[in-house]
């Protein structure tokens, strides 16, 4: 086993200028009336708008290790009668208000290592309680309740309005400290929750649950030494699940000396576990191997008519290097550089021989993402955030929106702007007419210092067709959803 070591560029160390969204930890506000930039809100955009990611990513005069340990926070706007309304809001977790109350970090985390004594990070690595559940990564929106997701630990329940934070949410049926993804997938036909989970044992589990989520089934697959499932896919009938060669270091973790970003290893010489889970019985049907890679993400999946399974994720050439650049980006300091593109898989759910596996686009890109009907059924576009033309990867942070059309092979892009930066942009159906859709994202104006929701046709994908101002900073974020009105 070999460890990659993490591409250095030789550019300008000097702070990029997207890093004001995080210097500073970002105030709440709200609930306001969001003031209209340009343009107007569509008709037909009814609904609310969440994003999840970290607010603070500094306790006293301690920085955070790693972008993924800031405590979460959720920015909502409402959209109504052509207004908006904007509301943003800590997660009231228990690991942010002890910490809150000591003003000091008080707990590990993915890229921190316990503060305290070493048995009190092995009995809290045996028992639970030494990491802190950020609840920082993504949300869920169930009729009743907003849930903030953290991948390495129950959901936290918040209330859908105000933002207030309820507790954490076992759902009736998780344990304490047990995982649930932050990549849930809602299948539009049935409403049906699909989530998983990885314990410290390596074991997946897979939770199939109501639109409530109810737990209808579960299932453990023994994974061996991979500790890191981030996200998968539904297409038709299956879930499939494309499972790096990561190894844990686990003694340095265990003894304290190394924290889970640095005691993840990477492991050139393995492959890419593929496998294919019948998602009525959880069942595992078929289990393939590919070439090694990475992906935190996966786009979507689908049955083709011959019965292929096709997918497609943004993929990296190993783990090592992107989770470098994902620790850098809070300094606006990058050194390392990871080139993420778009691929498309294909491959025989019932053999789990894969069939063809192809980059489709060739262009630094993050977060895929489909309309939310299209979930696990064909479809033809794919949204991704991505590099300016002419950018250079390491070099900035996204400033683009791309939309790869599978029809055509085509890209449509919206460049943001030069010192624009986005986030994961969010397809939203119209509440009036079916056939159109919104892109909602997040922009940092780094020029007037200002975050701003923008919203755009994404049939032209043209310019905004509306911009709205945030009352205050909000820190680039990770993943969002929409709940219809
Ligand atoms: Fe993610």
């Amino acid at each position: 086993m070999t460890v990659a070591a993490p591409l250095k560029s030789s550019i300008d160390k000097s702070p990029q200028p997207w890093h004001k969204t995080f210097e500073a930890p970002a105030p709440e506000f709200g609930p306001v009336n969001l003031e209209i930039l340009s343009g107007q809100i569509p008709a037909g955009l009814q609904g609310a708008f969440y994003q999840n990611g970290t607010g603070r990513l500094e306790r006293g005069s301690q920085a955070a290790g790693h972008w993924f340990d800031g405590d979460g926070a959720i920015l909502r706007v409402g959209f109504a009668d052509g207004k908006a309304t904007g509301t943003y809001r800590y997660v009231q977790t228990e690991g942010y208000k002890a910490e809150s109350a000591a003003g000091k970090y008080l707990y590990s985390n993915y890229g921190m290592r316990y503060p305290g004594p070493l048995w009190e990070h092995v009995w809290g690595l045996l028992k639970g309680g030494s990491v802190k559940n950020s609840a920082n990564t993504s949300v869920l929106a169930l009729d009743h309740k907003l849930l903030a997701l953290w991948e390495a630990g129950n959901p936290h329940s918040l209330d859908l309005e105000t933002l207030e934070t309820i507790g954490e949410a076992s759902l009736g049926w998780l344990k304490k400290n047990q995982s649930f993804s932050a990549h849930p997938l809602r299948d539009p036909l049935s409403g049906e929750i699909y989530s998983i989970g990885v314990n410290a044992l390596c074991q997946l589990s897979i939770y199939r649950c109501d639109a409530a989520c109810n737990l209808i089934k579960q299932t453990m697959i023994p994974l061996k030494s991979v500790p890191l499932v981030h996200s998968f896919v539904m297409a038709g009938p299956y879930l499939v699940f494309a499972i790096a060669p990561l190894k844990m270091n686990a003694l340095p973790l265990l003894l304290n000396q190394k924290c889970y970003a640095d005691a993840i290893q990477w492991d050139e010489a393995g492959e890419t576990r593929l496998i294919v889970v019948d998602r009525e019985s959880l069942e595992v049907v078929s289990e393939g191997r590919a070439e090694p890679w990475f992906q935190w993400h996966c786009g979507n999946g689908c049955v083709e008519p011959d019965g292929s399974v096709r997918l497609d994720f943004a993929r990296f050439d190993d783990f090592i290097a992107i989770n470098e650049v994902l620790r850098e980006v809070p300094s606006g300091r990058m050194e390392s550089t990871a080139y993420g593109r778009l691929w498309s898989l294909r491959l025989d759910p019932k053999a789990g021989k894969v069939l063809s596996n192809e980059c489709v686009l060739d262009r630094d890109c993050e977060f895929p993402l489909v309309p939310a009907a299209k979930v696990g059924q064909p479809w033809q576009h794919t949204y991704v955030l991505m590099h300016r033309d002419g950018v250079k990867t390491g070099e900035d942070w996204f400033g683009a929106i791309g939309r790869f059309d599978y029809e055509t092979g085509e890209l449509k892009q919206v460049d943001l702007g030069a010192g624009n930066y986005g986030s994961e942009a969010l397809h939203v159906a119209d509440t009036l007419d079916p056939d159109q859709g919104w892109l909602l994202d997040v922009v940092y104006h780094s020029v007037a210092e200002r975050s701003e929701l923008w919203v755009f046709d994404a049939l032209t994908m043209g310019e905004p067709v509306c911009r709205l101002a945030l009352p205050g900073t909000v820190p680039i974020g990770f993943h969002g959803t929409w709940q219809a009105a």
